[in-house]
């Protein structure tokens, strides 16, 4: 039996078929709080970090591979962290059928894949196509936030960033980074302590 299915991931795993369009974050964290998405959650290392760090904010992961996404919940879940949803799909599909506009205190892509052959560039997340979805659900004041450890798409990410519409501030780490640490997820770890590479990290926000 596949491990999603084992586990008991409610309330925090949404199914993407009862996701409303748009969503109402309000009625999904049954809480008024500021809303912030991480794409790619992979284990939930951040989420998990900054929902014990900031209870003040709903966190929202969306992570398409099941695995990832099931193991996420049920750490979340375990960890008594009620301020946290999770979805298990494609992040473009999400956002583009799901959020609403200026609804995210900040969007947080942290590794995004490469994609480093020419021929699947077009399976990147940072694109010229997809930065107005991105930029479209930012609120007034809220932030953008991207780093990648790869030095190709750093420069891809430089280049689409070119025709953002929101202004570039500096990067700050997280409320939950570790000294020395640009965000703290599992992949940084991973390869700061295997490799000591060089991270890029950027951040847009929306006027207020
Ligand atoms: C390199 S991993 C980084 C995971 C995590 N952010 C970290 O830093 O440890 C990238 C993750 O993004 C997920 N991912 C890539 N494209 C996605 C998409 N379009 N929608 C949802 N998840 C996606 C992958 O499945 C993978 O788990």
């Amino acid at each position: 039996m596949r491990l999603q299915r084992l586990l008991d991931t409610s309330p925090i795993a949404v199914r993407p078929e009862d996701l409303a369009k748009p969503i109402d974050w309000a009625a999904l964290f049954e809480a008024e709080r500021p809303v912030e998405l991480e794409i790619g959650s992979g284990k939930g290392t951040f989420l998990a970090q900054e929902a014990a760090a900031r209870p003040e904010v709903s966190f929202f992961g969306v992570e398409y591979m099941g695995k990832y996404a099931a193991y996420m919940a049920d750490r979340l879940r375990r960890g008594g962290l009620l301020n946290c949803r999770t979805t298990s799909m494609d992040a473009t599909v999400l956002v583009r059928d799901h959020v609403p506009s200026q609804s995210l205190q900040a969007v947080h892509v942290y590794f995004p894949d490469p994609w480093p052959k020419k021929r699947h560039h077009k399976r990147r997340l940072v694109s010229a196509a997809f930065l107005p979805e991105l930029e479209r659900i930012v609120a007034p004041g809220g932030q953008l936030r991207i780093v990648t450890d790869h030095p190709e798409y750093a420069e891809w990410v430089a280049e689409v960033l070119e025709r953002a519409t929101l202004e570039r501030i500096d990067y700050q780490p997280p409320a939950s980074a570790r000294e020395g640490e640009m965000v703290g997820t599992n992949f940084e770890r991973k390869y700061t302590v295997r490799d000591g590479r060089e991270f890029h990290p950027f951040a847009l926000r929306r006027p207020l």
